[in-house]
């Protein structure tokens, strides 16, 4: 296993839910991290309370120079080096099939899907040096089926194929590529359910927590732990690690 203290960490997202969880867990174990979000007072606080070892860059993933930005300045404080990149930062789109706006599916492809490719190919010169890795966050909506979920769960469906080719054509240059799975983690939660408001997005994530067999939602470090274990197996690619407290099981209470 690689040693966290030292590394040079992105994680897009970073400024809120399983992205903040990650960035605590690297930075108290000695990496150099850089998180990014769109808005920036969210980001500084995340940046303010996880210390020295954490920098914030505002930064839109959606968009090329911001995540150029991105990179380069990940490069300034980590010591002109990159050793991981958690491609964690998304948005939820949910709507019946029927009723589907274009512009708004397009747009939950570019920030979940695009924007992460497009950001592995700029990591990748800066990875290779380091034998380094990339973590993809996937969702448990493509093992459990929700209907009115479809823009979401493909966009989900889609990393998890993006990481297996990815893996099979970064692995001769020595980067690894992986994905965690979650199940329900309690987060900021509106943006993510697109829910009207932030109580009915969390009365939506706790009303989940029979369908997991463990009987509870998750927590961002419980994430947090297997994109860290990812980032040091050297042995290990192509993978799309669950870690749902059993929701991916399909309990079915009779
Ligand atoms: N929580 C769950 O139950 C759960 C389950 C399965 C998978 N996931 C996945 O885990 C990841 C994190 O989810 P979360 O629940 O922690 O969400 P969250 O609390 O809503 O945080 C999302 C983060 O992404 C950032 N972000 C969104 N669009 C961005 C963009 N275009 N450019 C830069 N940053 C952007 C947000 O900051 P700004 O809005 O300020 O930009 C925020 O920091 C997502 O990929 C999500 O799909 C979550």
């Amino acid at each position: 296993m690689k040693a966290i203290e030292g590394m040079s960490v992105i994680v897009t997202g970073g400024s809120s839910g399983i992205g903040a969880g990650t960035a605590l867990y690297f930075a108290n174990r000695g990496a150099r991290v850089t998180i990014c979000g769109r808005d920036l007072a969210k980001l500084e606080s995340v940046a303010a309370e996880v210390g020295s070892y954490c920098q914030a860059v505002q930064a839109d993933v959606t968009i090329d120079a911001d995540r150029r930005r991105l990179v380069d300045a990940a490069l300034d404080f980590g010591g002109a080096r990159l050793d991981v990149l958690v491609s964690n930062a998304g948005d939820m789109y949910r709507g019946a099939i029927e009723e589907l706006d274009e512009k708004r599916l397009l747009d939950v492809f570019h920030s979940n899907v695009v924007s992460g490719m497009m950001l592995t190919g700029l990591s990748v010169p800066h990875l290779e040096k380091t034998h380094g890795a990339i973590v993809f966050i996937g969702s448990m909506h493509t093992q459990r089926a929700f209907p009115g979920s479809a823009p979401y769960a493909a966009t989900k469906g889609a990393i998890e194929a993006l990481t297996r080719v990815l893996a099979a054509e970064l692995g001769r240059k020595k980067i690894r590529v992986n994905c965690v799975r979650p199940g329900a983690v309690f987060t900021d939660g509106k943006p993510r359910t697109g829910h009207a408001t932030d109580t009915a997005a969390m009365e939506r994530l706790h009303s989940l927590a029979p369908e997991h067999a463990l009987g509870r939602i998750g927590t961002p470090e419980e994430i947090a732990e297997a994109i860290a274990h990812l980032a040091c197996a050297e042995w290990t690619t192509g993978s799309i690690v669950s870690v749902d407290g059993g929701l991916g099981l399909g309990v079915t209470h009779a």
